[in-house]
């Protein structure tokens, strides 16, 4: 049984809370807006931050992440995700579209190419404007959502400096096949270009497929930016083995 389905949604909630979306239209109205996730965050999240909010001490965090949080990443990605990962490969931002941002300024020169599939989610393009770098696109057909792994390499010039994969995709919602992401980190090797892996949607995936992470190809990992985040996937579920949470909670779930 998928962790992700209908049963987990709290309807009542969801009209409280989720002001912009759920709360803006009447009952019978289905709201298909934000990416905002109607699942609710898994009972230890909420139990965490409830005791967080009793303890009520609400400091900074580190720089990049405080350390167990990066030591609690790295295990996950290891477990979950097929390639290794160190607590000191992982950065933490306050969001994967603020990942994007960070991304497309550090690796990017005013004047400077990256490829995005159209379409994408908009964020992309968004991350190379504010970069002050150019997108280049590469059609992703409507009728049989398949890339034009061909065609990437008529885009690649000399200012071409990174390709931006979305794993799984969106707006098509599918996941991306080996032979894909192989051809696309192929390219980034041969053209000696950076590779930004936006895998937001990965633990949410049905019917059985499997998510790749890009990462975890030949010759991606000396190149890849790998980002996860928590506003879609930490809804519901168990916490990966070796996780802490406290065991003995003061406030319910
Ligand atoms: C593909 C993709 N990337 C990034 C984001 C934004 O992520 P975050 O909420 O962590 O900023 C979204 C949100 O819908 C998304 O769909």
């Amino acid at each position: 049984m998928s962790l992700f389905n209908d049963d987990q949604i709290r309807f009542d909630l969801l009209r409280k809370y989720s002001i912009n979306q759920w709360g803006r239209y009447p009952p019978d109205v289905i709201p298909l807006t934000a990416a905002d996730p109607d699942f609710r965050a898994a009972e230890e999240i909420r139990r965490a931050i409830a005791n967080m909010a009793v303890d009520g001490v609400f400091s900074y965090g580190g720089d990049g992440g405080n350390s167990a949080f990066r030591d609690a990443c790295a295990r996950h990605v290891t477990h979950r995700k097929g390639f290794s990962c160190s607590p000191d490969e992982v950065f933490a931002t306050s969001g994967v579209a603020q990942a994007m941002m960070l991304t497309c300024k550090a690796l990017m020169e005013p004047g400077d190419e990256a490829i995005i599939f159209d379409p994408v989610d908009f964020l992309f393009g968004k991350s190379i404007d504010a970069a002050g770098g150019r997108r280049v696109t590469s059609k992703v057909s409507w009728e049989t959502l398949e890339f034009d792994l061909e065609g990437l390499k008529e885009l690649v010039t000399p200012r071409t400096r990174m390709i931006c994969v979305c794993n799984p995709h969106n707006p098509y919602g599918r996941v991306l096949r080996r032979d894909e992401l192989k051809a696309m980190v192929d390219l980034a090797v041969d053209h000696d270009l950076w590779i930004m892996s936006d895998e937001i949607w990965s633990d949410i995936i049905y019917d059985g497929r499997e998510h790749i992470a890009t990462a975890s190809i030949d010759g991606a990992a000396e190149r890849i930016l790998s980002l996860y985040g928590f506003s879609k996937n930490i809804r519901v579920g168990r916490p990966p083995t070796g996780l802490h949470y406290r065991s003995e909670p003061r406030v319910d779930g």
